[in-house]
């Protein structure tokens, strides 16, 4: 597993969920991993976890919506490794960013536009600014099923993550003559690492592949993306949901359920 061998990638949000596993693999994948998220205990620990391993991994506490701690965190990766190859975006208010529109004020609006919208922006035009005068490298996004079918109690959300997608093919333009790709992934209904076993049962019961995602099902998407084998793949998204955007009717009120399968011998 040498995919990513002298590559150095900066993973945000890389704390916990998606971004830890997408970290990991990179350390196991032979790049040098900066992991950094605004949970600075939850960055070290994973960072921590990787060298036992025996990766290469730093820590850095940054808040993306911060011009001054993304700039800090370029820096931080430079005087650490040198380079920047890789800048994973995927930090972003999820959790938290759930309010039906008529309890929510703009205050609310905007703090969840300034961890997932603008942290994009910052740390894929922080990263580029280098990797323009250095040969190229890669920007990777995070948007969501919500990007082009709505959640209910998520238009912050879902209005961060429909820019989110706009921006990707924005910066993908401007950035290939400098031999910058700018590609993104689309995970759906990834459980969290501490859902319950009931959550999990509920949710497989609306993937068209029978199951609810877990952060590991991105890592090899992010690794294609990230490596030589995408070099003709920019401005462009994989969606990591198990079918789930692509489904016509929810299960629930499927007229051929799935138990009406045939089975087989
Ligand atoms: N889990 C899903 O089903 C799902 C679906 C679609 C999209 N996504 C996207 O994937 C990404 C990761 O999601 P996850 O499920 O792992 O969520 P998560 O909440 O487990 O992890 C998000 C991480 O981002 C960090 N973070 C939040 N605000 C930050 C900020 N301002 N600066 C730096 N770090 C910050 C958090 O501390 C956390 O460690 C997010 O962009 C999310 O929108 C997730």
């Amino acid at each position: 597993m040498s995919k990513l061998a002298g590559k150095v990638a900066v993973v945000t949000g890389s704390g916990r969920g998606i971004g830890a596993a997408i970290a990991t693999r990179y350390a196991q994948e032979g790049a040098k991993v900066v992991v950094t998220d605004i949970d600075g205990d939850n960055a070290n620990a994973v960072a921590e976890r990787i060298k036992a391993h025996g990766g290469e991994a730093i820590a850095v506490t940054t808040d993306v919506s911060r011009k001054d701690q993304v700039d800090a965190l370029i820096q931080a990766t430079l005087d650490a490794f040198g380079a920047i190859n890789v800048m994973v975006c995927n930090a972003g208010k999820v959790r938290d960013a759930v309010k039906h529109v008529l309890e929510a004020d703009v205050e609310f609006f905007d703090s969840v536009i300034a961890a997932n919208l603008r942290g994009h922006y910052m740390c894929s035009v922080a990263a580029a600014h280098h990797m323009a005068r250095n040969g190229g490298g890669v920007i990777i996004t995070t948007s969501s099923g919500g990007a082009t079918r709505a959640h209910r109690g998520m238009t912050a959300y879902d209005a961060s993550k429909g820019g989110i997608e706009a921006l990707t093919r924005a910066l993908a333009l401007d950035l290939a003559p400098y031999n910058i790709r700018v590609v993104g992934l689309v995970p759906g209904l990834i459980a969290p690492d501490d859902a319950p076993p009931e959550a999990l049962g509920k949710t497989a019961a609306t993937v068209p592949l029978q199951r609810a995602g877990k952060s590991e099902d991105l890592a090899g998407p992010a690794v294609f993306l990230a490596s030589d084998d995408a070099a003709y793949v920019t401005g462009s998204f994989v969606v990591v949901d198990g079918g789930v955007l692509f489904q016509q009717r929810s299960p629930e009120i499927e007229t051929f359920p799935v138990t009406n399968f045939p089975t087989l011998s």
